[in-house]
C-alpha cells in the first residue's frame, strides 16, 4: 500500500524509482550542459527568406505548371515553418508590388495587406515598391528597411533578436536605377554613399549582430561597389524565374530570393566562435497547386475579390457614360473638328505629352502627379486610368477651358466651364512655384498661344 502525502508517493519502491529518475535527470542535465556549450560555440541562425512578389497576389491559374505562388499558399508554408521553428527570422527582399497597368493598384493594396498578415521581421524597399508614392504604403505599417533613403516611414536598419541571435538587416536602394531621382529625391533624401552603408554594417557586426544586406544588384556589381567584409548574408538580384544556388563567397552567404513570389527559401546557418558563418543548410519551398491555401487568408481574399468586382462594375458604368457621350469631358479630339488650328498648335506644345513624362519616371499611377498631367482627374467624367479614359491623358484644351460637353453639343453656343477665366488663373492651376519655379506668364504664354 502506498501513502500519499502532499501529492508525493512515499512507498519504498516509488522512492527508489524517484531516485533513479533524479539520477537520470542529473545525467541529462550534464549532457545538456555539454551539448549546449557546444551550441554556444556554434549558435544557429534560422532564416526564412523570400523575394519579389512583383505584383502577383495569386497565381494566374492559366497553366498548372506555371502556377507556383500566391500569398495564400505562402501563408501556409510560412505557418508550417514557424510551427517547426518558432524562433525563425523572416526577411523579404521587397519588390512586392508592381505598377505597369492601372488595374494593379488594388492588387498592390491587397498584397501589402496580405504581407502584413505574414508578419515578416524586415522587408527591403525596392523602387517598384514606391511606384504609387510613399503615402500609399503607410496604412500597412510593414517593417520596411531603406538604409540610404531618409524617410519617416522606412527604418535605416532593423535589428531583431530571437533565441539569443541578433540579426541586423540593411537595404540598399540603387541610386543608378532610381526612376525619378530628379523629381522625388532631389532634397538630399537619397544617399549614394556606399561607404556610409558599409560603416553602419561594420558597426552592427562588431556589436555582435549577424548582418544582412538586401540589394537588387548582381553579385559582381555589389562586390565591386561595397566592402563585404562585415556582411554575413547578402541578397542579390535573381534572374526572372531563374534562381541561383546559395553560395558562400568568402565569409558572405549570397542568396538570390527570386521573382513572382514563386518560392520561399529556408537557410539554417551555423556560426563559428568569431560569429561568422561556418556552414549552412539550404532548402527551397515551392508552392505548387497541392500546397493548400491558408484558411486564415480566406477573409482577406474574399474582400480582395469583392473589391475587384466592384472596381470592374464601376468601370463598366463609367464606360457606359463615355459610350453614351454624356461624360462632362470630351477630350481634345472632340474639339479638333471645329478648332483645327488651335488643335494643331496644341499638338506641338509640351502639354500634349505631359502624361508621357510621368510614364518616363514611372509615376503615371500616382494621384499626386496625375492631377496636373491629365484632364479632370478626380472629377465626374474625368481621367480614371489610361485604359478606360485614354482620351484624357496629357494636358489638353479642357484643363484650361473647362469641361466642354455642353459646348460641343450646342455647336459652340454654350460657354465652356472656365470661360472668362483670366490667364493667370488658368495657368496657376498647375504652374505653381513648387512644380514650375521658372513660370512667367509673359514668357510661357507665347510658347503655347493658339
Ligand atoms: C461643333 C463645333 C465646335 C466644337 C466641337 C467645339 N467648339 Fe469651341 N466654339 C465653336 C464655335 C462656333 C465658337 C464660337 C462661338 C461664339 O463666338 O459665340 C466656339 C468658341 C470657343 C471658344 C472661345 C469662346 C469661349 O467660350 O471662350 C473656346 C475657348 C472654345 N470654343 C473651346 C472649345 C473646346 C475646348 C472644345 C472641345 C471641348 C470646343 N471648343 C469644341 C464651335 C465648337
Ligand atoms: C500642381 C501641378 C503639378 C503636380 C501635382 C505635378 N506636376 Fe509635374 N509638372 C507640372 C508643371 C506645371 C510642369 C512644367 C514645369 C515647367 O516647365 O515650368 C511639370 C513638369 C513635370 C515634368 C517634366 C520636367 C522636365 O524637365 O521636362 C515631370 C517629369 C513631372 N512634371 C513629373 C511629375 C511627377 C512625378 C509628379 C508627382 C510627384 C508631378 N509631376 C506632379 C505640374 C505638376
Ligand atoms: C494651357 C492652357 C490652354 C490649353 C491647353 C488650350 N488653350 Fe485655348 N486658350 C487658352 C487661353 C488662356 C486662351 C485665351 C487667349 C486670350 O485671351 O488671348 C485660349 C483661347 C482659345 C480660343 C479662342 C481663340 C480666340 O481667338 O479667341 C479657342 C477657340 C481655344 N483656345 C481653343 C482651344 C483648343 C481647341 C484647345 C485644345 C486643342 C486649346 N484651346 C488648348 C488656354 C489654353
Ligand atoms: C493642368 C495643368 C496645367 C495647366 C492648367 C497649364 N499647364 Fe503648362 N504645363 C503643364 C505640365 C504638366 C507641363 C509639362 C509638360 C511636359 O514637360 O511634357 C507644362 C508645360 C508648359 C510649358 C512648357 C515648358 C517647357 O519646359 O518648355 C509651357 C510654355 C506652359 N506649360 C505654359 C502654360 C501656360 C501659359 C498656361 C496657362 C495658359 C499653362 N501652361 C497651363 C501643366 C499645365
Amino acid at each position: 500500500m502506498s501513502r500519499r502525502i502532499g501529492g508525493f508517493d512515499l512507498s519504498k519502491q516509488s522512492v527508489l524509482s524517484h531516485l533513479w529518475r533524479v539520477r537520470a535527470q542529473c545525467l541529462s542535465l550534464i549532457l545538456y550542459a555539454l551539448f549546449s556549450s557546444a551550441l554556444n560555440a556554434e549558435p544557429v541562425v534560422d532564416l526564412i527568406y523570400s523575394g519579389n512578389i512583383d505584383g502577383e497576389l495569386e497565381p494566374c491559374g492559366c497553366s498548372e505548371t506555371g502556377n507556383m505562388g500566391g500569398l495564400k499558399r505562402h501563408a501556409t508554408v510560412i505557418d508550417r515553418l514557424r510551427a517547426a521553428t518558432p524562433d525563425v527570422f523572416a526577411v523579404s527582399a521587397g519588390g512586392l508590388i508592381s505598377a505597369f497597368t492601372a488595374n494593379e493598384k488594388l492588387t498592390a493594396e491587397y498584397i501589402l495587406k496580405g504581407k502584413q498578415a505574414l508578419a515578416y521581421d524586415a522587408i527591403g524597399v525596392q523602387w517598384s515598391d514606391l511606384a504609387y508614392g510613399e503615402p500609399f504604403l503607410r496604412p500597412y505599417a510593414l517593417p520596411w528597411v531603406a538604409t540610404n533613403l531618409a524617410s519617416d516611414q522606412f527604418a535605416p536598419s532593423r535589428t531583431i533578436t530571437k533565441a539569443g541571435v541578433k540579426l541586423a538587416v540593411f537595404s540598399w536602394l540603387d541610386p543608378q536605377t532610381a526612376p525619378d531621382a530628379a523629381m522625388h529625391f532631389g532634397e538630399n533624401r537619397l544617399s549614394t554613399d556606399g561607404k556610409a552603408l558599409v560603416e553602419e554594417i561594420r558597426r552592427a557586426k562588431t556589436g555582435g549582430a549577424v548582418t544582412v544586406l538586401l540589394t537588387t544588384l548582381p553579385y559582381a556589381q555589389v562586390k565591386d561597389e561595397f566592402d563585404l567584409n562585415y556582411v554575413d548574408i547578402l541578397f542579390v538580384k535573381a534572374g526572372y524565374e531563374v534562381f541561383g544556388e546559395p553560395k558562400l563567397e568568402g565569409r558572405t552567404l549570397v542568396l538570390q530570393p527570386g521573382s513572382r513570389g514563386m518560392r520561399i527559401g529556408q537557410v539554417t546557418i551555423m556560426l563559428d566562435r568569431g560569429n561568422r558563418i561556418a556552414s549552412f543548410e539550404h532548402t527551397v519551398h515551392l508552392m505548387p497547386p497541392d500546397v493548400p491555401d491558408a484558411p486564415r487568408m480566406e477573409a482577406w481574399y474574399a474582400e480582395y475579390n469583392a473589391k475587384v468586382k466592384a472596381a470592374y462594375e464601376e468601370s463598366v458604368k463609367h464606360r457606359a457614360i463615355i459610350d453614351a457621350g454624356s461624360a462632362a469631358y470630351v477630350g481634345a479630339m472632340g474639339c479638333a473638328t471645329c478648332h483645327q488650328s488651335q488643335y494643331k498648335t496644341w499638338e506641338t506644345t509640351k502639354h500634349s505629352g505631359a502624361y508621357h513624362v510621368l510614364m518616363d519616371v514611372n509615376k503615371a499611377f500616382d494621384p499626386a502627379c496625375i492631377v496636373c498631367h491629365t484632364v479632370g482627374f478626380g472629377e465626374e467624367g474625368g481621367f480614371v486610368d489610361d485604359l478606360l479614359t485614354k482620351h484624357l491623358v496629357h494636358v489638353q484644351c479642357e484643363n484650361c477651358h473647362g469641361a466642354g460637353r455642353d459646348h460641343v453639343k450646342s455647336a459652340g453656343t454654350e460657354p465652356l466651364a472656365k470661360s472668362g477665366w483670366p490667364k493667370e488663373q488658368v495657368c496657376g492651376q498647375c504652374h505653381v512655384p513648387k512644380h514650375s519655379p521658372e513660370f512667367r506668364l509673359e514668357e510661357y504664354w507665347p510658347r503655347i498661344s493658339h
